[in-house]
């Protein structure tokens, strides 16, 4: 069986109402799931939302992920957090390379290797989101795209680097989109990635976590998540509002068994 897990980034929306509201009703449900949630709140939220999750008693079940961190530790960065301050407060993971940074911050592959360094010293679990723009899947660079995201931080930091992270293959295209996916297709992706790091690793190819993002909905979460190198989905739209992901987690928890 998988060792599934179910992450929700929450990206620029929440309030203390909604955390309140949404983690109330979240955890009846998932304190019956055998799988676990991660939610990436924005940050300024990470702290209230521990207390709220600690409050409801579901501590077990539900983790915290930060959406970002700087490349700093600490210093004259004004508007930064650094990966030692989410330490400080006991998050356990932080999302990097999210497609939205790579669009909108400019950050390239040099910069997500230092933010995975900081992380990995601080025994933050990364959440790598890699993943290729139209363009480039239109002329079938996918694979190769994946691999030198991987391979800029095996290169660096060897590939036991990769023992407690978590990969992302979240093609740009098609998150926030409306598109149809084909599971058949993001399974050849993630067996790509794990044969590839089955050459150098097996033990990190077999044990490593490839999440699919990128639209992911309750229509089509199962037929993801049935396929066998598919071992959870990072949802974003879907996950924000508290009924679909309600049904998102009640429609796994009623087929799991993948
Ligand atoms: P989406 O976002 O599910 O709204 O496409 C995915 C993501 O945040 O990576």
């Amino acid at each position: 069986m998988k060792n599934l897990l179910i992450i929700s980034n929450w990206k620029l929306n929440g309030s203390k109402y909604l955390i309140n509201n949404f983690i109330n009703k979240i955890s009846h449900v998932i304190k019956g799931c055998n799988f676990s949630i991660v939610i990436a709140p924005p940050l300024l939220y990470l702290d209230y939302m521990q207390q709220i999750i600690k409050f409801y008693k579901c501590d077990n079940h539900i983790l915290l992920s930060a959406q970002n961190i700087d490349i700093h530790n600490y210093g004259s960065f004004t508007g930064e957090i650094s990966a030692k301050m989410l330490k400080d407060i006991g998050i356990k993971y932080a999302i990097i390379g999210h497609a939205d940074r790579k669009i909108f911050h400019k950050e390239n592959n040099d910069i997500i290797l230092k933010k995975f360094t900081l992380l990995k010293s601080e025994d933050i679990s990364p959440i790598l989101c890699i993943g290729e723009t139209k363009k480039e899947y239109q002329s079938n660079q996918t694979i190769a795209v994946c691999i030198k995201q991987i391979n800029n931080i095996i290169k660096n930091l060897g590939i036991l680097a990769l023992q407690n992270t978590i990969i992302a293959y979240e093609p740009i295209w098609a998150i926030d989109n409306k598109i149809i996916i084909d599971p058949t297709y993001i399974q050849k992706i993630h067996s790509t990635i794990r044969n590839y790091l089955m050459k150098i690793n097996c033990k990190i190819s077999k044990n490593i976590s490839i999440q699919y993002g990128g639209s992911v909905n309750f229509t089509n979460v199962l037929n993801l998540l049935k396929q066998q190198d598919i071992d959870g989905v990072l949802i974003g739209r879907a996950s924000l509002d508290t009924e679909s992901f309600i049904k998102i987690l009640n429609i796994i928890n009623n087929n799991y068994s993948f």
